[in-house]
């Protein structure tokens, strides 16, 4: 299905219409935070490296209002409504998806900030599952709103930190710092990239308007709490231990095949992805910053072979997804094409002339469904404006 994207105020009107539904109350606060695509720059963010990720159109929303308690009670569109009891220090509870919110309530309790009792309605626009930083959307969303309501604002990126702790601490994933870095930091018109080695963002202009992306959900789900990331993880641990450097910053090929004998063949192609990874993302961010989009096409399309033949994180229909937005073709307007995030299935994210964008997306979308029989959904997009209160 191609989808078009609806506004921040309509969605945050939508938020507003399901708090008054479910509590009779109107807002007093609404906040947003947006999900995130990859340009480039996959797996690495725990690993020292750059990444090029940009906050997308789509966001998760939250409408607030105090409730003269020492109770948060929360309804979403999709979940059974929780409460929670601010009076108690967070811990891991039922339900599940509960814990990014109690995460982000343990981070303000740790900041010693008293939270007031409230009702809240979260809608969202971020596809779940898709690779496309549901997750942290919903954190910083959040914790945009809690900021609102003990009336402080963080540093941006105390407050990135704050939500990738919870989902470390409350939600099991060992993630990096991209989602909730680009979910906190997005800008209009911008590409964020993150040098992950000193957890420093430097925008980087996206402000041509006749280049879009295209984000491309396969459907086909992942979780990352699965094992498999954890387990690459685990993998550029000990092959920057056998490289014995401390930092995968100062890591080169030469490192790598230098120490090749004491790998396996596993570990090797892990490390191969991590420092061509490297290389690749701050080459993307030299052709960016001159124009050169036929370079960023092709660094697009060696990442995607690094990360189905060496880093193993790709499917068949991430893989089919790239193909068909690659077949298209410069005549057709597209640049690169590459998987995006996580991986083991998810979105993939194409590069192309915004002129062309719609006819790609729903080329890509038709060809798809064909050859799969599964329904994808796409939509296109360009850097947007990260957490705020609206
Ligand atoms: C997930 C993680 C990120 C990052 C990507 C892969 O989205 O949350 O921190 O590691 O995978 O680039």
């Amino acid at each position: 299905m191609f989808e078009s994207n609806i506004t921040v105020s309509e969605l945050a009107l939508k938020a507003k219409k399901e708090l008054a539904s479910n509590f009779g109350v109107e807002s007093t606060l609404v906040s947003v935070a947006p999900g995130r695509v990859n340009l480039i720059g996959e797996h690495i963010d725990y690993c020292d490296g750059f990444v090029l990720p940009l906050a997308i159109e789509r966001y998760v929303g939250i409408a607030a209002r105090p409730n003269d308690s020492q109770t948060a009670r929360i309804s979403t569109t999709r979940e059974d409504t929780i409460e929670i009891d601010l009076s108690k220090v967070q811990e891991i509870a039922d339900p599940k998806w509960s814990n990014y919110l109690r995460g982000i309530i343990r981070g303000f309790q740790d900041l010693k900030y008293k939270l007031p009792g409230f009702d809240a309605s979260i809608v969202s626009s971020v596809p779940l599952g898709a690779g496309l930083s549901s997750s942290a959307a919903l954190e910083c969303a959040f914790a945009t709103l809690l900021e609102g309501l003990v009336d402080t604002v963080l540093p941006i990126a105390d407050k990135a930190l704050l939500a990738q702790r919870a989902e470390h601490d409350f939600a099991g994933v060992p993630c990096g710092i991209m989602d909730q870095f680009a979910s906190a930091f997005g800008m209009k018109n911008q590409l964020i990239l993150i040098d992950c080695h000193s957890s420093e963002p430097e925008m980087v202009p996206f402000s041509d308007p006749s280049l879009s992306i295209i984000v491309a959900n396969t459907n086909v789900s992942h979780d990352l709490s699965d094992g498999g990331y954890s387990t690459r993880r685990k993998e550029t641990e000990d092959g920057l231990a056998l490289t014995g450097k401390e930092s995968w910053r100062d890591v080169t090929m030469e490192d790598v095949y230098a120490a090749q004998e004491k790998m396996d063949d596993r570990i090797f192609r892990r490390s191969r992805h991590v420092v061509t990874e490297i290389a690749r993302t701050a080459q993307a961010v030299e052709a960016f910053k001159s124009y050169d989009f036929s370079n960023i096409g092709s660094l697009m399309e060696s990442s995607h072979r690094s990360l189905r033949d060496d880093f193993e994180v790709s499917c068949d229909e991430l893989d089919l997804m790239v193909a068909l937005a690659t077949e298209i073709g410069l005549e057709g307007g597209v640049l690169g094409a590459r998987m995006t995030g996580g991986g083991f299935g998810g979105s993939t994210v194409t590069l192309c002339h915004s002129i062309n964008a719609e006819a790609i997306a729903r080329q890509m979308n038709d060809r798809y469904q064909a050859q799969t029989g599964i329904e994808p959904l796409l939509f296109v997009t360009r850097p947007a404006q990260g957490a705020h209160l609206v």
